[in-house]
C-alpha cells in the first residue's frame, strides 16, 4: 500500500492526476495535511476533479514554516506507524512535502518524491530547503525535466532518479477538453458578486512570500497591469487578500478584477485563453507555456528553465516598466519542443513504483 501526502492546491492536482492510474494497481492511502483549507482552495479541487476523498484530514495549517512543519511531522509519524505503508509518496516542494517526507525517512519508509531535482539556486526560496531536503531522502526522485535530472546528477542523486515528465502536463492534456466545455461560472470579486469573464483579458496571480511581503513590489506589478491595454483577471490567493484589499482601497486601479480563487478548470481556461500571463506560480507559468500563452514570471530566480525559450516565459523584477517592456517582446513557438514528456508521466510513475 502506498501513502500519498498532499496539502496545498497545487498538489491536488498533481494527485488528481496520478491518483487515477495509480489507484488502478495499487491501494493507495491519502492524506490531507489541511494545509490549504479554505473551500476555493481545497474542497473544490477534490470536488471538479474527482479526487478521492483524504482518508485523513488533520486539520494544520498556518504559524510559522517551523511551527507548521513540526506539527505535520508528529501527526503524520501517527498515521503512518498506524497504516504501515510500503511507500510514501510526496509532491512538489511544500512544508506539506517535508514534513512527509522527514516522517516517512526516520520509520524506514521508502519515500518517493514527485517533482524532484528542481533547484532555483538559492536558500532565501522557503521552497527550495524543501526540495533539496526531500531529495536527499528520497528512494525514488521522479523528475519533470532534463534540467531536473542535471541537478540531481550535481548532488550525487542520480540513484534512483527518473525522467518521467511532469504530471501538470498530463493533467492540463486530461482536464483541458472539460475546461473548455463548460460555463466559467466561479469569478467572484472579493464581495462575493459574480462576474463575467471579459473577452480579451490578461491573467496573473501572485502569492509568493518573495513578492507578498513588501506591499511595494506587489503594487509594481498591479501598476503594470493596469497600464495595458484590456483588464487583468487576478485570484488573490488568501495569503495576501488582506494586502491586496488594503492597496485597492489606496491606489484604486482601475483595469484589474480581483476574484477570489478559482477552481482548476477556470484557471487553465483563463490560463489558455489570456492574452498573456504574468505570474508568480511554478504552476501557472508551466501552464502558460503548455498553452502557447505568453508569460512573464516576476520573479528572482528560474524555476523551469525549460521554459525559458523564445520569450516564451521571461523573468522580470517586480517593477512596472520591466514588466511591461518584457510583455513587450515577441515570441516564437516551436510545436516540437515538448520539454515536459508526452502526457504519461503518471503512467510512468506508477509502472516505476510497481
Ligand atoms: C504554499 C507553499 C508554496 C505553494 C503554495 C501554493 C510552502 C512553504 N509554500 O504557500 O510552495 O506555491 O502553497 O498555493 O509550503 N491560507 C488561508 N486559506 C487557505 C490556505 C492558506 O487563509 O486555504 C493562509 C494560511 O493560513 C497562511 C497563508 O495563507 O497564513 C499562507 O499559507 P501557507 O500554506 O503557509 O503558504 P502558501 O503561500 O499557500
Ligand atoms: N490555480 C487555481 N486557481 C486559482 C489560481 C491558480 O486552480 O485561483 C491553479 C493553477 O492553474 C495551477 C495551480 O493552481 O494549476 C498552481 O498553484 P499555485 O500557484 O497555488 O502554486 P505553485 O504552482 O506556485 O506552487
Amino acid at each position: 500500500m502506498i501513502l500519498t501526502v498532499v496539502g496545498a492546491r497545487p498538489q491536488f492536482i498533481k494527485a488528481a492526476a496520478l491518483s487515477r492510474v495509480l489507484r488502478k494497481e495499487q491501494k493507495e492511502v491519502l492524506v490531507h495535511t489541511g494545509q490549504h483549507y479554505d473551500a476555493n482552495m481545497s474542497e473544490v479541487f477534490f470536488t471538479e476533479l474527482d479526487i478521492p476523498r483524504p482518508d485523513y484530514n488533520l486539520g494544520i495549517a498556518g504559524g510559522s514554516h517551523a511551527v507548521m512543519t513540526a506539527r505535520m511531522l508528529v501527526a503524520l509519524e501517527e498515521v503512518m506507524q498506524k497504516e504501515k505503508p510500503d511507500k510514501v509518496l510526496v509532491y512538489g516542494d511544500t512544508n506539506s512535502t517535508l514534513a512527509a517526507a522527514l516522517a516517512a525517512v526516520k520509520l524506514q519508509i521508502p519515500l518517493a518524491h514527485v517533482e524532484a531535482g528542481n533547484r532555483v539556486g538559492t536558500l532565501k526560496n522557503p521552497e527550495e530547503v524543501n526540495r533539496i531536503l526531500t531529495d536527499h531522502v528520497s528512494t525514488w526522485r521522479f523528475a519533470c525535466v532534463q534540467s531536473a535530472m542535471e541537478e540531481l546528477k550535481k548532488e550525487n542523486l542520480q540513484n534512483g532518479a527518473h525522467l518521467v515528465g511532469d504530471p501538470m502536463f498530463d493533467a492540463y492534456l486530461y482536464y483541458k477538453d472539460v475546461s473548455e466545455n463548460r460555463p466559467l461560472n466561479d469569478l467572484f470579486d472579493l464581495d462575493g458578486n459574480a462576474l463575467t469573464l471579459p473577452r480579451d483579458f490578461y491573467y496573473m496571480t501572485c502569492h509568493r512570500q518573495e513578492n507578498t511581503d513588501d506591499l511595494n513590489k506587489l503594487d509594481q506589478i498591479l501598476q503594470a497591469m493596469d497600464s495595458l491595454d484590456a483588464p487583468t483577471v487576478y485570484p488573490v490567493h488568501p495569503r495576501n487578500r488582506g494586502d491586496v484589499i488594503k492597496l485597492m482601497g489606496e491606489k484604486g486601479y482601475k483595469q484589474i478584477l480581483f476574484v477570489q480563487p478559482v477552481g482548476y478548470l477556470s484557471s487553465i481556461y483563463m490560463v489558455s485563453h489570456a492574452k498573456q500571463v504574468v505570474t508568480d506560480s511554478g504552476g501557472v507559468q508551466r501552464e502558460a507555456f503548455f498553452a502557447g500563452v505568453q508569460c512573464v514570471s516576476v520573479l528572482d530566480f528560474v524555476c523551469w528553465p525549460e521554459t525559458m525559450v523564445d520569450n516564451r516565459n521571461q523573468l522580470s523584477a517586480p517593477d512596472k516598466d520591466r514588466i511591461i517592456a518584457a510583455l513587450s517582446k515577441e515570441m516564437r513557438i516551436d510545436p516540437a519542443y515538448q520539454p515536459f514528456g508526452d502526457g504519461r508521466a503518471c503512467e510512468k510513475i506508477t509502472s516505476l513504483l510497481r
